[in-house]
């Protein structure tokens, strides 16, 4: 009898095409952000957490099964030792389009150069403060200094495009969203505002009451900026508008206050070799048992994962009734 075919494309029973995975290659970060991680955070020792090589076999396989575009995040994707290694290889998968990477930037100085021989294509930078010692209050350890150094040197290196990420929260930066925007647009970059999302527990205040919704942050920007809603929609969550008379456009990202699920292509890989299938949800399948199982192939893998569509949710629900809160922190999500 012969084997039955694996077909081509991820497809879920709500007919959406997954052709994106975000694949976090790490749960530790040298920031400990207050909307992502507890002071002190306890990490994932090592066994529990797929190698390199594992990380790339997983990869592979999305690939063949149809997926054109990789995110890598963390944690902070940068911290994984030799992590490089793992990017040079995803740079020359023959069926990858895409491979873009989520970062915190205080490695960039560094890192701008390789990353953009190794195939990288667009980064995307956290930032959420332009004063140094709010910075470091938000991040609870980080040096604005040394970020806008890795901006500036990717920047240098010429990507495809660089966007900034910022989540505004009141009592943090929300006096902050014209000058955040004047930051990219005088560098010619994109801008993104992502609603903080219920994903574990803030520690340091209450999600309720620093929210801020993306309809009041447009409403900010609008205060200088001309945005015109942009028919160009990438493979992502964000709903962009282009500044008038500008290079840069502003993204929005509101997980919160707009749902998005009916378009969602993507689904998350953690660093444990989880396989989530919806963000705001506890729906996965365990990848790293295939991996670690010499009885099982690259064939299996690649089943596991055709399967696991079914599993995908129809949508997330945030602070709607009866939801049950994921417990994972965004740093074990992948951000
Ligand atoms: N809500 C919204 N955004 C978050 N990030 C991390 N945790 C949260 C959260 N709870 C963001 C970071 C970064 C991106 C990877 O995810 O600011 O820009
Ligand atoms: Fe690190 Fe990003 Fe989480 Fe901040 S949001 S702690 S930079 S992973």
């Amino acid at each position: 009898m012969s084997e039955p075919v694996m077909p081509k494309e991820l497809v879920d029973k709500f007919g959406r095409h997954v052709d994106y995975i975000r694949l976090s290659v790490t749960d530790r970060c040298d920031f400990r952000c207050v909307y992502c991680m507890t002071e002190d955070m306890t990490f994932l020792p090592r066994q529990q957490i797929l190698s390199l090589e594992e990380l790339y076999r997983v990869a592979r396989a999305f690939t063949e099964l149809g997926v054109r575009k990789i995110r890598l995040t963390g944690g902070e994707p940068m911290v994984r030792s030799n992590v490089m290694w793992l990017i040079e290889k995803l740079g020359r998968l023959p069926d990858l389009d895409e491979l873009l990477l989520t970062t915190n930037g205080a490695q960039l100085d560094r890192y701008a150069g390789p990353l953009k021989a190794a195939g990288v294509n667009r980064i995307n930078i956290s930032i959420d403060s332009l004063n140094p010692d709010r910075f470091t209050r938000i991040s609870r350890v980080g040096k604005l200094e040394k970020v806008m150094e890795g901006i500036d040197a990717a920047i240098a290196q010429g990507f495809e495009r660089l966007r900034l990420n910022s989540v505004i929260m009141k009592g943090y930066n929300e006096d902050e969203v014209l000058a955040l925007v004047d930051f990219a647009v005088d560098r010619g970059i994109d801008i993104a505002f992502i609603e903080e999302m219920p994903l574990g527990e803030a520690t340091e205040h209450d999600r309720k009451e620093t929210t801020c919704s993306n309809a009041w942050v447009r409403s900010e920007i609008a205060r200088k900026y001309q945005l015109l809603d942009s028919a160009t929609r990438t493979a992502g969550p964000s709903r962009y508008t282009q500044i008038v008379g500008k290079p840069s456009r502003v993204g929005f990202i509101s997980p919160v206050t707009h749902n998005f699920c009916a378009d969602c292509n993507r689904v998350r890989i953690t660093v444990e070799g989880r396989l989530l299938l919806c963000l705001g949800n506890e729906h996965s399948i365990d990848l790293r048992n295939i991996l670690r199982d010499e009885s099982l192939t690259d064939w299996d893998l690649q089943k596991a994962i055709v399967g696991s569509m079914d599993l995908k949710p129809e949508r997330h629900y945030f602070y709607e009734k009866d939801h049950i809160q994921p417990v994972r922190l965004m740093n074990m999500t992948g951000g």
